[in-house]
């Protein structure tokens, strides 16, 4: 029933590209379906990337990939000549077409030549599950790719590729040249909260801020900045976007594969020779060298979004790999980004066993001239104006909750820096990411000065702590974004910076959370299991939750009041939910039995909350934890600049928008 879905998308396609006179462009939407042979790539044999409809900055680096797919009762093997023999050309402002090579005076690359394996069905998918006699399609690919090139003039630009006298596809760019804003912005800073929707910004303002008459005394820090957009975050082949792509899209322009940073994903099995895009931070080093540039985030720094902002490879789980790329860059592409400042964790990757080859990358660190800091007080005190480097911990830096609350938590954790696999990173020695932020923006400074700086700064666990249904901990690291935002500002005041300063405030995308209610702690704890829906409060009798900040930290002193929230997200693997403070760890809402079958995690029936109700599974074989939601995601700016952020745009036009503020446009070279 699906296959025969397929075949009958397959046959509209070809009915469509033999309507189609081989020089003209045609804008065919994308086709339904959940098994794609290949993403960003509608023609039945032909593929180009960067795929139809891409933009570029005029005389921004990109890599083009042509590839041909043999597959199927047209393509007997051997591969038919016109798929190994195929033609290549480009033409601008529908002028006349002209060979590849020779419009982008670039050598004719070599022909590459591998097979893959096409999952075309959900039967083929579950084969093995369904005990179906379903296998894979087997594709014969043949390719070239140029390397390094730039359309210098804005414009229309067209790339075709025919194979054979009557079979063509053609993608269409668009090469813009923006013009700087009426104040160009000298530094920007670019907040993600990663995972974040508008559900989870109401109720951390519910946390951590107080109102009378259910009138709020104060919003959060970014909520009175100037402008409010609205950014939609689809992949460029899915309607769900991982942190890889969507930071790919703030980071370069263009909307990519889930998995993919700053390239498009080929169908090569190799993760490193996919077509690359150039990044902001390539950009900045190449148009305005001199301006610092700061990449800080509470994950492992070799995680999807600050690996976005300085390494390119279709598989963001290489990170011994993406943590060269920090130092050294990929072959045949601008020089490495290197950024001024480098914070988080990921430490493990730098020293030992699991970094690449071996390697000591602390030494190399070291020789390309950065000061190197391991905690909280050696960050703190650091004042010179080198580089600064620093991880604080193996894998994501603990959350706010163990770095503040429940430090005996790290003890016993043996992810100290050090990688001997003996000593603890203590969630006291970590610093948060008002530390990692301000100290950021102060080296920032020193190396930029009148050229300014542009600084990443991620709130990384609210998306993970979102995945795994901690809210209490997602809140809190929210919140910890909120005061770091604040503290930003403040500083920027100090620092004679805030009036030329863009800041951002974003998601890359979002978790379905929301908050439908009250619960009452207390009997959920004591009633029966069937009476214990009982403690949810719906409509007038949701009232308040019992949060207070009389310390005005910007934090709820108290994080078990007797009323807290009632929230939760659209899908989930089964678990229990009890809407408590889990106090020994953050939780994980499942784990696999003895059988190797998914169940709720029963620690969270008895010791990490206790008393709590089933929540009923609606996610596909395999699923442990949560998944990403579609819905859109605030964009909040503030200073030169932010004009440009205001209505509803897509998450690729925020490189454009920021590339403008910062007046990277005005050259094209
Ligand atoms: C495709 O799958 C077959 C088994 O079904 C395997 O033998 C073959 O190596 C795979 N090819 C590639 C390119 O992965
Ligand atoms: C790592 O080792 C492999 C195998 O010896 C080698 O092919 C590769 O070039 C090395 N990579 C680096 C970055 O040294
Ligand atoms: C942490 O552990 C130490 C040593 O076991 C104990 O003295 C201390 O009270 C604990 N702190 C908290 C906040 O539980
Ligand atoms: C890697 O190193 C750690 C820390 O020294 C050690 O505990 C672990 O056993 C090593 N793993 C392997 C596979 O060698
Ligand atoms: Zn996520």
């Amino acid at each position: 029933m699906v296959q025969l879905k397929t075949f009958v998308c397959l046959a509209q396609l070809a009915a469509l590209a033999l309507a189609v006179k081989p020089n003209d462009y045609q804008r065919v939407p994308d086709q339904e379906g959940q098994y794609p042979r290949l993403g960003a790539c509608p023609d039945k044999h032909a593929c180009i990337f960067p795929p139809t409809e891409s933009q570029f900055l005029a005389g921004g680096y990109f890599d083009l990939r042509v590839e041909l797919h043999a597959y199927d009762e047209d393509t007997t093997k051997p591969v038919p000549s016109p798929f190994t023999t195929f033609k290549t050309t480009v033409r601008k402002n529908h002028g006349s077409w002209k060979d590849a090579s020779q419009y982008f005076h670039a050598s004719v690359p070599p022909l590459e030549q591998w097979h893959f394996n096409w999952t075309q069905s959900i039967e083929t998918k579950y084969a093995k599950q369904l005990a179906l006699d379903a296998k894979p399609v087997d594709v014969a690919v043949t390719s070239r790719v140029w390397r390094k090139l730039q359309f210098k003039q804005p414009g229309v630009y067209d790339v075709k590729v025919e194979y054979g006298p009557k079979s063509s596809y053609v993608a269409r760019y668009t090469v813009v040249q923006p013009t700087a804003p009426k104040q160009k912005a000298k530094n920007v800073i670019l907040f993600i909260s990663d995972g974040t929707n508008t559900g989870a910004i109401t109720a951390a303002r519910a946390l951590a801020r107080q109102h009378t008459s259910g009138k709020y005394h104060d919003l959060l820090s970014f909520e009175s900045f100037d402008e409010l957009g609205h950014v939609i975050t689809n992949s460029v082949d899915s309607l769900l976007t991982d942190s890889a792509n969507s930071a790919t899209a703030y980071a370069s322009g263009h909307k990519s594969s889930p998995s993919a940073l700053n390239v498009y994903a080929d169908s090569s099995a190799d993760p490193l020779d996919d077509p690359k895009i150039e990044t902001i931070t390539e950009l900045i080093r190449r148009r305005q060298p001199g301006k610092a540039i700061g990449i800080v985030s509470t994950a492992y720094i070799q995680d999807a979004t600050p690996a976005a902002f300085y390494s390119h490879t279709r598989q963001r789980s290489v990170s011994g790999e993406i943590t060269r790329q920090f130092l050294h860059g990929v072959p045949h592409w601008t020089d490495p980004v290197v950024p001024d400042v480098f914070l988080g964790g990921g430490a493990e990757y730098f020293s030992g066993n699991k970094s690449l080859n071996g390697t000591d990358f602390y030494k190399e660190v070291t020789k390309a001239g950065y000061a190197s800091v391991f905690n909280k007080k050696d960050l703190t005190k650091y004042n010179g104006k080198d580089k600064l480097f620093g991880v604080f911990r193996q894998g994501n830096m603990d959350v706010w909750f163990e770095r503040n609350l429940y430090v005996n938590n790290t003890v016993g954790n043996k992810a100290n820096p050090d990688n001997q696999g003996k000593n603890d990173a203590l969630g006291s020695d970590q610093p948060g990411l008002q530390d990692m932020t301000l100290k950021a923006l102060e080296v920032l400074k020193k190396r930029g000065g009148n050229k300014g700086f542009f600084l990443m700064s991620e709130a990384a666990s609210v998306d993970k702590q979102m995945h795994t249904f901690d809210y209490s901990r997602a809140l809190a690291d929210l919140i910890e974004l909120d005061v770091t935002i604040k503290k930003t500002v403040e500083w920027l005041k100090e620092n004679g910076e805030y009036e030329d300063t863009l800041i951002i405030v974003t998601a890359d995308h979002s978790h379905s959370f929301d908050v439908y209610g009250s619960v009452d702690a207390q009997f959920m704890r004591s009633a029966k299991e069937g009476d214990r829906l009982g403690a949810i409060g719906v409509y007038e009798n949701a009232g308040f939750p019992g949060y207070v900040d009389e310390d005005g930290d910007g934090f709820p002193d108290n994080w078990h009041p007797e009323v807290t929230l009632a929230f939760g997200t659209n899908n989930g693997p089964a678990h229990y939910e009890a809407w408590q403070v889990s106090a020994n760890a953050p939780r994980y809402p499942s784990v696999t039995d003895d059988h190797g079958v998914i169940v709720p995690n029963p620690k969270d029936m008895a010791g990490n909350f206790g008393h709590g109700v089933l929540v009923n599974n609606n996610l596909p074989f395999g699923n442990t934890q949560g998944v990403h939601s579609m819905s859109d995601v605030f964009l909040y700016s503030h200073g030169p600049g932010s004009e440009l952020f205001k209505k509803t745009f897509e998450n690729w036009q925020v490189f454009f928008k920021m590339a403008q503020a910062l007046g990277l446009g005005e050259s094209n070279q």
